[in-house]
């Protein structure tokens, strides 16, 4: 009986990774184009879905324990430097949406949460150093103390845009936390950084190509084909 659930799980979990749950998609999807029909049928479009990259998933960088073990120092050191306080954290999305959570949770403090999204007009695996604003925050940030929490500081140009957009509202403070810093952008001005990492694109815990593999549970190399 058991054994037979365990196989049922590993096949679903590998259509998983490699359809992005069919199913749920299909239905999501559906309930996506059915809102917008409704709010403005002249406007309204219909979601299409990012084909499964051509590629694979190759070696794991950084697995799943050591992702939560820094993840807890991390908090622990937020905890200690904003003692008396309420930072706001602010996530990018959504890259960084699986490290704040776990990160939230290891701040021994009370937080607030917000999020913003944006956009760079590169391709899916470069940056062009362009980035739009498409979320923008629902919090008034003047006055509150800001960390920024980033899923990987690549190139560092949209860390730079949101630090200067942020930092222009006049927050108390501001600090970066991002969880990988790409080996070269050591000098990002990250006060709280994850991990180093080499050159290699990687998916996993939040990070994608074009839409996929954010499920997975540790950082992964994507091998492109
Ligand atoms: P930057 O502006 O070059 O620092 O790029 C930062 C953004 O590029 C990140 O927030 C990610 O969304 C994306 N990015 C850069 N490198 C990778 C990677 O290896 N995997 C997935 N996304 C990446
Ligand atoms: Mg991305």
């Amino acid at each position: 009986m058991e054994a037979d659930t365990t196989r049922r799980d590993e096949v679903g979990t590998s259509q998983s990774v490699l359809f992005g749950r069919p199913r749920h998609r299909d239905f999501a999807i559906g309930v996506i184009a059915g809102i917008q029909h409704t709010i403005d049928r002249a406007a309204a479009t219909v979601p299409t879905v990012s084909d499964v990259p051509a590629g694979s998933i190759g070696r794991t960088i950084i697995a799943a324990d050591d992702l939560a073990a820094r993840v807890a120092e991390l908090g622990a050191e937020i905890t200690a430097d904003y003692q008396g306080r309420r930072p706001l954290l602010v996530g990018v999305l959504k890259g960084a949406f699986v490290f704040m959570s776990d990160l939230a949770r290891a701040i021994d403090l009370p937080v607030e949460l917000d999020f913003m999204a944006v956009s760079s007009y590169g391709t899916s695996t470069t940056s062009s150093g362009v980035v739009r604003i498409v979320k923008d925050l629902e919090t008034d940030i003047e006055g509150r103390d800001v960390i920024l929490v980033e899923d990987i500081v690549d190139s560092g140009l949209t860390l730079a845009y949101l630090r200067s957009v942020l930092g222009d509202r006049r927050p108390a403070s501001l600090e970066i936390c991002a969880l990988l810093v790409r080996e070269g952008a050591e000098d990002s001005g990250a006060r709280y950084a994850g991990f180093p990492i080499p050159p290699d694109f990687v998916v996993g815990y939040g990070l994608d190509v074009a839409e996929h593999y954010r499920e997975l549970d540790a950082i992964r190399v994507f091998e492109p084909e």
